[in-house]
């Protein structure tokens, strides 16, 4: 296994320097299998470099003991193990007696300090490697004072990454659908890449960050695609040997009329027992090749894609179909909520996109197989820079809902506008739909007593030499993993570990002056890109198709369901049930009566519910116009200051990432000003209201 980078790869997280301390160490390794060779393979490779010993292989029971002379400065076990060192020893008794065996899961481990050993312990490999990768986050302060027992386990037992890839370079979408990186990684001209070792290092990148699976092609399936499933499955066979050693699991995007297209059959109807037989009899041969395949995702009777309704039949109906026949082999369904009419027409002001999944799930709730995770985006349009959470998320109690995020910036700056979206999924995931003190957007993923659907995102990555395009959204793709592992940790925090296990070693002077720089450019990121786009959670306001820069009424008058309804009198879209679509019905207290209100609705999301004048008083104290035209200026000048930082750190990190970001800090300072001057003009000629600060409106 080759776990180093590719050469034709700049440093993601995790360059060997990163590994200093580890590698600097006397270690021991204990336990069997296959991720328990990674974790020696890493240290093997960290001792290698930094002058430490791996004691490898297992000791044989008579050097087990240290008290002959041998001292570890670091254990790592999978325990039950027969003989540990003293001090080993000493932590997994203790251990014991406080939690009771099994307390670590399947991917939990345990960290102390004692007698000046480091101990990691687990009760299955995963957790073992998700051990390691914690002790090189923390570097030297592994090694440091004595450490009380942590015990570290993942809040979500599914963090998932689905890919929009596709074999063949689709004619509008390209290779890889909203990707902003380049190429796939998995995928080039109409085959699977012959060469995996990029994926291997994603792999290895990942479960550093805590992810535990990946989907590796389109929601959007096309014909070609559509074949991973049967005549092409040994390439997805591949894909899943060469991430197994990192503990991911593949998943498969399937499409609905898949026993039509390639079962010859007449119908795709899920209560026929053909199509039924069909998918157990595919399904077993996918489990034949990929024994711990994860599952399907599937997008139905979404944007053009085919689904039960086709047949007369529900979604419960359609995703038990698929669930039914993943269930022997314990694979599980993620079954998109992303359902809404495309086709509609803008002159119709009842219909209101935001609805759409709360009218097709929510009667569905304790219809769905427990192997059936509803995956629904975090908000009910379609991935804004801000929106109010989803409301199906609070409306089906009795499904396992997975909350699907968006790492690709397709509506955040497309990787060429720096948007560090960890505080704005922090902000999701802290949410409490039923009231402060009811349970959160991350408690409902997590499940409680029940397996809960987990955390999804979209990628980011292709094979740009710099894995993201924009070497600073490469953060993004990191603190999905951490949240979805712990959606409590604080986003800034996170920036900072991916600061210093990405610039370890590389920044010349020390990591202080890039972290403070990066800090300053990152932190407050995504508020800048909201304040120079679409105003107050109105949304869109996108160019059509491409959805890069401003273009106010590219949608207004489309069938996609994303209108603004700006006048001369006002702006936003009217969702109270008093006299709107009613989409504030659709929350549970205190929400719908918090939205409803237009007094008590918070600033950034009024104009997703309500109309207001543009002499509107918002809670800030400023008017709704005077807002736009402040944040507008405001967000420039934010970015200009983004990119004065940078420009400091040009002798500090490396030449190639420098000019990368610094190319697209101008991209972006040139498009923000793009955004302000249509948004302050449009807004300014609609209203007639002057900037009471006089500034230049073209
Ligand atoms: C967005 C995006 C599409 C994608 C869709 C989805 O609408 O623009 O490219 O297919 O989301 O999530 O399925």
């Amino acid at each position: 296994m080759n776990t180093a980078q590719p050469n034709d790869v700049h440093a993601a997280w995790l360059p060997p320097e990163a590994f200093r301390a580890l590698g600097s160490r006397h270690t021991l390794v204990c336990g069997e299998g296959a991720l328990v060779d990674t974790v020696r393979h890493e240290t093997a490779q960290a001792c290698a470099r930094y002058g430490g010993s791996l004691d490898l292989p297992p000791p044989r029971p008579a050097d087990a003991r240290p008290a002959a002379g041998t001292s570890y400065d670091l254990v790592l076990a999978l325990v039950p193990a027969g003989l540990l060192p003293i001090t080993a020893a000493a932590v997994e008794v203790v251990y014991r007696r406080r939690h009771g065996a099994g307390a670590l899961g399947e991917e939990g481990f345990l960290l102390a300090r004692h007698a000046e050993v480091t101990v990691v312990l687990a009760e299955a490999p995963a957790g073992l490697l998700y051990g390691l990768y914690h002790l090189v986050r923390l570097g030297e302060a592994a090694f440091g004072l004595t450490r009380p027992m942590e015990l570290h386990r993942p809040a979500m037992r599914l963090r998932m990454l689905d890919h929009w890839d596709n074999i063949d370079v689709h004619p509008v979408m390209g290779q890889v659908e909203r990707g902003y990186a380049g190429g796939s990684i998995f995928w080039a001209n109409g085959a699977r890449r012959a060469d995996l070792t990029r994926v291997g290092a994603y792999g290895r990148l990942l479960a550093a960050g805590g992810v535990n699976a990946v989907a590796v092609n389109n929601v959007n399936v096309h014909a070609t695609e559509m074949r991973l499933l049967t005549d092409r499955l040994g390439d997805v066979a591949a894909i899943a040997d060469v991430l197994r050693p990192y503990g991911i699991r593949v998943h498969l995007s399937v499409s609905f009329a898949a026993p039509v297209a390639l079962g010859g059959l007449p119908a795709a109807d899920p209560l026929d027992d053909g199509v039924r037989a069909w998918w157990a009899d595919t399904t077993k041969r996918v489990y034949e090749s990929i024994p711990d395949f994860g599952g399907y995702v599937v997008k139905a009777d979404s944007e053009g894609q085919p689904g039960p309704f086709a047949y007369g039949r529900s979604h419960a109906d359609g995703a038990n179909l698929l669930a039914d026949a993943l269930a022997p082999f314990g694979g599980v369904v993620h079954w998109r909520a992303f359902v809404y009419n495309h086709r509609q027409d803008w002159r119709d002001r009842s219909s209101d996109r935001a609805r759409a999944a709360g009218d097709h799930f929510a009667p569905l709730d304790g219809q769905f197989r427990d192997n059936v995770i509803l995956q629904a985006k975090h908000g009910p349009m379609d991935f804004q820079p801000r929106e109010p959470i989803s409301p199906v998320i609070a409306a089906m109690p009795g499904t396992r809902l997975a909350v699907e995020f968006q790492v690709t910036q397709e509506y955040t700056g497309q990787q060429r506008h720096v948007c560090y979206l960890a505080p704005w999924w922090s902000e999701v995931l802290r949410f409490a739909p039923w009231g402060d003190d009811g349970r959160t957007v991350a408690d409902v993923a997590a499940g409680g007593s029940a397996a809960g659907g987990g955390l999804v995102a979209v990628s980011n990555v292709g094979d740009d030499p710099f894995w993201t395009g924009h070497p600073l959204a490469q953060a993004n793709l990191y603190a999905f993993g951490r949240l979805a592992w712990d959606p409590l940790l604080d986003p800034v925090a996170v920036l900072d570990e991916w600061i210093e296990l990405t610039f370890a070693g590389s920044a010349s002077g020390g990591l202080g002056p890039v972290r403070r720089a990066l800090r300053g450019i990152m932190d407050d990121s995504w508020r800048t890109y909201e304040r120079y786009t679409a105003p107050l959670g109105v949304g869109f306001m996108v160019r059509p198709g491409h959805h890069y820069g401003p273009d106010v009424d590219g949608y207004e008058y489309s069938p996609w369901g994303t209108y603004h309804f700006a006048d001369r009198d006002g702006v936003g879209v009217d969702r109270t049930r008093a006299s709107g679509t009613g989409f504030t019905g659709q929350y549970p207290p205190p929400w719908r009566d918090v939205y409803e209100s237009v007094e008590r609705c918070p600033d950034e999301l009024l104009l997703f519910f309500h109309h207001v004048p543009y002499g509107h008083v918002l809670h800030s104290g400023s008017t709704v116009i005077q807002h736009i035209y402040d944040t507008h200026f405001a967000g420039v000048e934010q970015v200009a200051a983004m990119r004065r930082r940078w420009e400091r750190l040009a002798d500090v990190v490396d030449p190639g990432v420098h000019a990368r970001v610094r190319e697209r800090l101008d991209e972006q300072l040139r498009c923000a000003e793009e955004w302000r001057d249509q948004i302050n003009a449009y807004f300014f000629r609609k209203s007639g209201v002057p900037d009471a600060h006089g500034r230049r409106i073209p």
